[in-house]
């Protein structure tokens, strides 16, 4: 019945575009999980310029994939529920299974409502034709209509602005390919004692359990499309001539992504001025990157290869390959956008999560050495990457975040390296913007910066006394 709900719904998508055609599948896991996948191909715009078609094919695709995601969503919250109480073995079953027919309805009206909300998109965005591709980039910065955001006078004078290269390559597809995956927790957790007490954390640095975030600050928002994803980025242990309050910032919409951003402070970086703009001589890939100790960490674009970029001699010191790690979308976190590999920095140092074949898709943690991005030491989790929307490592304990869209999400499994051990947690998390695209902890202020639909945010947090 499920299964058949997610194929109608489906086929509504299919109908009310009339040119996406998307796939729906639906698997069963070898531990007996079902996966409900959904696959949406993007939509060409076959007589418009580059420029033009890209950002045609980017509103589109926001507007879709909005709409998608909602529908996934709820029907997965009603998979849970139907999971929980199937029929027949709950008292009273039959007024709950006429209620969810009822929601089910409700949902599907909704649906076909932003459709058409959609369509209308798309028939304004055709009456518009093909401009010439400086037209549209003009358009785009100062339209503000649904999925780009506006661009207030004050801002048109910033430097970093009209320096990107807008010859999107699939924009968005990696992104569209959602994915609703239900894993009891039960049997996710497949050894260790949750509650074994630490020994060795370095009670010292004021290290603990997480046991809560706070509400998200915002702090910028990003002006164009290009920065509907990326990072953001303080070092906790700076070196000259930079200092704590030194910010860096990379905006990780496209294909060829070179450009860091450095803001004297948290004051030049909320007016939106950089102080230095460095072109890193390999691009980057998504928004896995840290800064730490006066480099840039981060992943070659299209390979599993680490770079440790120094920003004061504005050269790759090291280059390193993560061995075995998926990379280009085999083991993405929940929203895709090639978050196959994800650097890390806290209390304990620099560390790389990713998966590889062996781990089948559950995520690996590997501890690295700053100075070499040699791999000191290796931990298999039974955390499946593309089930969690993103993580980060506290005090050598990584923390997985279970949706990126949810406006409600929960920090949901803590793995201990030190215990080898998962617990599972309930600690509200919230994603304001509700497209959270980069989770990362810093150790040195104890707080959490993210990147949320072109705004980056930061969350206090509070850990337990060991
Ligand atoms: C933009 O990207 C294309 C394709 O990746 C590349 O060929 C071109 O050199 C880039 N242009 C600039 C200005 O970076
Ligand atoms: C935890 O796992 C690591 C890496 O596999 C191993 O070296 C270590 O001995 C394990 N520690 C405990 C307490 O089981």
């Amino acid at each position: 019945m499920i299964a058949t709900s997610l194929l109608a719904l489906a086929s509504l998508i299919v109908e009310a575009t009339g040119q996406l055609s998307p796939t729906f599948s639906r698997t069963l896991s070898r531990d007996g999980r079902c996966i409900y996948s959904f696959t949406v191909p993007s939509p060409q715009e076959a007589s418009c310029s580059e420029a033009a078609e890209a950002l045609a094919a980017v509103r589109e695709l926001q507007t879709y994939r909005t709409a998608q995601q909602r529908a996934l969503e709820s029907l997965g919250e009603r998979l849970r529920l139907l999971e929980a109480n199937p029929p027949g073995e709950s008292l009273s079953p039959a007024p709950k299974q006429q209620g969810e027919v009822r929601r089910l309805q409700m949902e599907k009206l909704d649906l076909l409502r932003r459709l058409e909300n959609m369509k209308q998109e798309n028939i304004h965005l055709r009456a518009k034709q093909c401009p010439d591709s400086q037209q549209t980039l003009q358009d785009s910065h100062q339209g503000g209509r649904q999925g780009v955001s506006s661009l207030s006078s004050r801002q048109k004078t910033q430097p970093d602005r009209g320096v990107y290269n807008w010859s999107f390559e699939n924009p968005g597809y990696q992104e569209l390919k959602s994915e609703i995956t239900e894993i009891p927790a039960s049997r996710l957790i497949q050894r260790g004692d949750a509650d074994r007490p630490t020994t060795t954390l370095q009670q010292s640095s004021g290290c603990g359990m997480l046991e809560w975030v706070g509400e998200p600050v915002t702090f910028q928002k990003a002006d164009n499309i290009v920065g509907k994803y990326g990072v953001w980025m303080k070092d906790p242990e700076p070196a000259p001539p930079h200092n704590k309050e030194s910010i860096w910032r990379i905006n990780t919409v496209g294909t060829d992504i070179r450009q860091l951003y450095e803001y004297r402070d948290l004051d030049q970086f909320m007016r939106g001025y950089p102080n230095k703009v460095y072109m890193l001589p390999e691009p980057i890939e998504s928004t896995g990157s840290v800064i730490y100790r006066g480099s840039l960490y981060y992943q070659k674009r299209r390979s599993r290869t680490l770079l440790r970029y120094e920003m004061k001699t504005e050269t790759i010191l090291v280059r390193k390959d993560l061995p075995n790690a998926g990379y280009r979308g085999v083991y993405p976190y929940s929203w895709g956008g090639y978050t196959d590999i994800d650097l890390a920095v806290d209390e304990l140092g620099l560390w790389v999560t990713y998966s590889t074949n062996q781990a089948q898709g559950a995520i690996v943690i590997s501890k690295l050495d700053s100075n070499t991005l040699e791999t000191e030491q290796t931990w298999t989790t039974a955390i499946r990457r593309r089930s969690v929307a993103n993580s980060f490592m506290i005090c050598g304990t990584l923390y997985t975040l279970n949706s990126y869209s949810n406006h409600n999400a929960i920090i949901n499994f803590a793995y201990n390296t030190n215990t080898n051990s998962t617990k599972v947690l309930n600690i509200p998390f919230e994603n304001r913007y509700r497209y959270n695209s980069m989770t990362d902890y810093n150790p040195a202020e104890k707080k959490i910066l993210a990147w949320d639909n072109f705004n980056m945010v930061m969350y206090d947090i509070r850990l337990s006394k060991v």
